[in-house]
């Protein structure tokens, strides 16, 4: 496989800390304390067509950090800025709506489809609310990404009909419904069992190499780093370093079996 090059500028984190108040209390939770990634540093900005994922102990910030980058949360002092724009304190609630809907697709670990749409309607869904695209091309695109997921034969199923794995193949397929820019994932794997966990880490893969859409996965799991470009370990609001993948590489699931099965019975 040829060798992924990595170019333009996509986000850059520059001294940006997060910090919550809480209700009823004088002091303030520290979630991220000066994160910085940018030219200027040994952690680079995040480039078109890379897959970073962030890693670290619960409660590391990395949860925090997603939020920001997907201009779902705002930032406590530093800049974010996305496709070469700063996201700032006067950026309007309505820019930043437009900027998600066109640019960002979410995956989280609960699937969050609308339960009483079929898969199709709720891959759709985003399509009408962008409103660029006329029903015949919405249909045509709905049905093609759930094709490209693997779902061709589930556009009518009910979210209550369909397997974890399959639903979050459809919410994958949904957040890819305006062709965004970036991919944020949050423990998209959280809910799943290791056939499903290995199937969903290949689509991104496949997704990530296919239509060069940057992912930016946040996982516990470390047995999926092979998948990645990059890692960064984030704890105690602070990345602690980074691990760098010459070659993105996948899981083989009956390998993976035998391996996770020779730990349980403490082989060696
Ligand atoms: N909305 C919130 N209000 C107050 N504290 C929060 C909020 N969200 C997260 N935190 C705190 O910020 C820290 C980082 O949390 P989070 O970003 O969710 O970490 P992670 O995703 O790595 O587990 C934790 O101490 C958490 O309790
Ligand atoms: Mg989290």
């Amino acid at each position: 496989m040829q060798k992924k090059q990595f170019k333009e500028v996509v986000v850059e984190v520059k001294h940006v800390s997060k910090h919550y108040k809480i209700f009823g209390r004088e002091d303030t939770v520290k979630a991220l304390n000066d994160i910085h990634l940018a030219n200027d540093a040994e952690l680079q900005p995040v480039r078109r067509g890379e897959f970073v994922m962030l890693r670290g102990p619960s409660g590391g910030g990395k949860t925090s950090l997603l939020n920001l980058l997907g201009t779902i949360d705002r930032a406590t002092e530093g800049v974010i800025e996305l496709f070469s724009s700063p996201i700032t304190p006067e950026s309007s609630d309505e820019y930043l709506a437009k900027l998600r809907l066109e640019k960002i697709g979410f995956v989280f670990q609960t699937f969050n489809l609308l339960a009483t749409m079929s898969a199709y309607e709720n891959v759709e869904l985003p399509m009408i609310i962008l409103g660029k695209l006329k029903p015949e091309q919405r249909k045509k695109r709905a049905i093609e990404l759930l094709t490209l997921v693997g779902l061709q034969d589930r556009l009518d199923h009910l979210p209550s009909e369909l397997s974890g794995g399959e639903q979050q193949r459809v919410t994958i397929a949904r957040a890819l419904a305006n062709e965004p820019e970036i991919l944020l994932l949050d423990e998209p794997t959280g809910d799943l069992d290791t056939k499903n966990t290995v199937e969903v880490m290949d689509l991104l893969l496949d997704l990530n190499l296919k239509l060069k859409t940057t992912c930016i996965m946040v996982t516990h799991n470390p047995d999926i780093e092979c998948y990645a470009d990059r890692i960064l370990y984030l704890a105690d609001g602070v990345f602690e370093k980074q691990a760098i993948n010459i070659e993105q590489t996948r899981l083989d699931y009956d390998k993976y079996i035998e391996y996770l099965n020779a730990q349980t019975h403490g082989t060696h």
